[in-house]
């Protein structure tokens, strides 16, 4: 697969549905509730479906993951779309919020874009290419004590849950870091340890749209990327742990319950 055609079509539909969510931000119409607390809106719903045409008119066989439609399966490439990622900030009119798209070829992550419109930001990762924010090479930090660490982390929408398990790890955490935040983006959250504003992230219980295109972007840009126990993280698995490296084994031992 021809990379470059990848990142052609994969910048394209970033920058419309990022158009889409401008226009909506500040305004909305509607919103609605998927689960107690999981929002959707009339913005998450017309990015998708920009998104969606863009890469089908590109690439017609392709197979699209997609967070708000589903699986559609096709043949010759994944896309892993998350149209909207950080709905609550939007319907808060924080600007904290960006759309995230990946492509994968048999099991294989190779390409991440992650565009926060309001931000005026542009993340692009491209496997063995490394990663870029508007077009300018990035890496990860090089804090190599937890103790002089940023760190981020997300709470998954049935919290009421796993309350325990949540305090208890962000508890820690906090005790050893120079800060913990929750911005309230996955995809943002992985792009921010890619460049070097945070230094470690952890979340458990996310899905593949909201993870796809950060992992491959914080991989390129020499991130180390795992689950809870330290084995490879993959984005069907339930936990992920994203660092500089240098930081991780030490993370790790915080977040072991
Ligand atoms: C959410 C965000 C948030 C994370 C949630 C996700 P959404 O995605 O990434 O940071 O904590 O678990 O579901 O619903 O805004 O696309
Ligand atoms: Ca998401
Ligand atoms: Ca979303």
């Amino acid at each position: 697969m021809e990379l470059d055609r990848i990142k052609q079509v994969g910048i394209a539909a970033a920058c419309e549905a990022g158009k889409v969510l401008q226009g909506h931000f500040g305004n909305l119409r509607s919103v609605q509730k998927k689960g107690a607390i999981d929002l959707v809106t009339e913005a998450d719903l017309q990015s998708e479906k920009v998104i969606i045409e863009t890469i089908r008119s590109a690439f017609p066989s392709h197979s699209i993951l997609a967070e708000e439609s589903g699986d559609q399966p096709g043949t010759g490439g994944r896309w892993i779309v998350d149209p909207l990622d950080g709905t609550t900030n939007f319907t808060h009119n924080l600007p904290m919020f960006c759309v995230s798209i990946a492509f994968a070829e048999e099991d294989e992550l190779l390409a991440g874009f992650v565009l926060a419109p309001l931000l005026d930001e542009l993340f692009v990762g491209l496997k063995g290419h490394g990663a870029q924010l508007n077009g300018e090479p990035i890496a990860v930090s090089q804090t190599a004590d937890l103790t002089d660490s940023l760190l981020v982390t997300g709470f998954p929408y049935d919290h009421p849950m796993v309350i325990d398990q949540l305090m208890t790890r962000f508890e820690r955490c906090l005790a050893v870091s120079q800060g913990v935040r929750r911005l309230g983006s996955a995809a943002l959250d992985l792009c921010y340890v890619a460049n070097g504003r945070f230094d470690g992230f952890w979340e458990q219980d996310l899905n593949p749209w909201d993870t796809a295109a950060g992992v491959l972007l914080a991989s390129e840009a020499g991130a180390r990327t795992t689950v809870f126990s330290g084995e490879p993280y993959w984005i069907d698995k339930n936990e992920i742990v994203c660092t500089n490296g240098a930081i991780h084994n030490e993370l790790l031992k915080r977040l072991e319950i």
